[in-house]
């Protein structure tokens, strides 16, 4: 039987995940956040207590490590940490975390498994250059940066931050600027990705636009 899959990638706050899962939503394919797995081993490690996070033989606990997508819910080993991956210390980590080698190689890994038996809509930095070459579809979504932090900086007052707006523009630039320069897969579009700068476009007309392509490029029934 053959799986469809959709690869969407760009920097922070780009709507990424927002619209990844509008779209998985219309099509009945499933959603694989793996922005969720990188920061979930980074908040494993920090509860862990791992003081070198640079040291990548103090990863090993990945491969005991579940995790599982349950209704866009983020569990590990059995605990919804959806909450828990957004707090500040998880970003200020996540980026170092997610450039070791290692811990690539496993959740890369574990995101190809999961797209080997579904129907997904998959999002993160390196997925149409890297973990699924051959996507039915990719997608580089992009914004403008004052866009990006704009939507950040009113994500995170909803939920109780009192981070200044001008504080939530220098963290997205510097994890892009992390996410785009390191040495393992960092964050670029892929030769055969569909460039689409959401600006000023709403999520729903986002959705619909990449919907469209798909149907489009994989002659799909409607
Ligand atoms: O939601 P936001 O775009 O801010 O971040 P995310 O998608 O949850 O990803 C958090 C971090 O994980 C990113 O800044 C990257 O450092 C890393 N990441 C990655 O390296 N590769 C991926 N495929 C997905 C995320
Ligand atoms: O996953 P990523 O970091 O790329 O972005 P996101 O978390 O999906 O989106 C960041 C915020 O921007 C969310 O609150 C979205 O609802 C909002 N957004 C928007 O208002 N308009 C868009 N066209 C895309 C996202």
């Amino acid at each position: 039987m053959k799986f469809y899959s959709i690869a969407i990638d760009g920097p922070a706050g780009s709507g990424k995940s927002t619209i990844a899962k509008s779209v998985a939503k219309g099509l009945e394919f499933i959603y694989i956040d793996t922005g969720a797995m990188y920061r979930a081993i980074t908040l494993k490690a920090l509860e862990l207590n791992i003081r070198n996070l640079a040291d990548e033989t103090l990863y090993d606990f990945i491969l005991d490590t579940k995790l599982e997508f349950v209704n866009d819910l983020m569990f590990m080993d059995g605990k919804d940490v959806s909450k828990e991956i957004r707090s500040e210390e998880v970003v200020k980590n996540v980026s170092l975390v997610s450039s070791l080698k290692y811990v690539r190689d496993i959740l890369v890994e574990k995101q190809r498994e999961m797209a080997k038996t579904n129907n997904v809509v998959m999002d993160g930095r390196d997925i149409g250059t890297n973990v699924l070459k051959d996507a039915s579809l990719k997608i580089f979504l992009t914004a403008a940066i004052d866009v990006r932090a704009l939507r950040r900086f009113y994500e995170l007052q909803e939920s109780g931050s009192s981070m200044s707006y001008d504080d939530v523009v220098a963290d997205v630039m510097r994890r892009d600027n992390f996410d785009t320069n390191r040495l393992n897969n960092p964050l670029r579009q892929a030769e055969d990705a569909i460039l689409i700068d959401n600006s000023e476009l709403t999520i729903e007309e986002t959705a619909q636009k990449i919907m469209h392509l798909f149907k489009e490029k994989n002659l799909w029934q409607i």
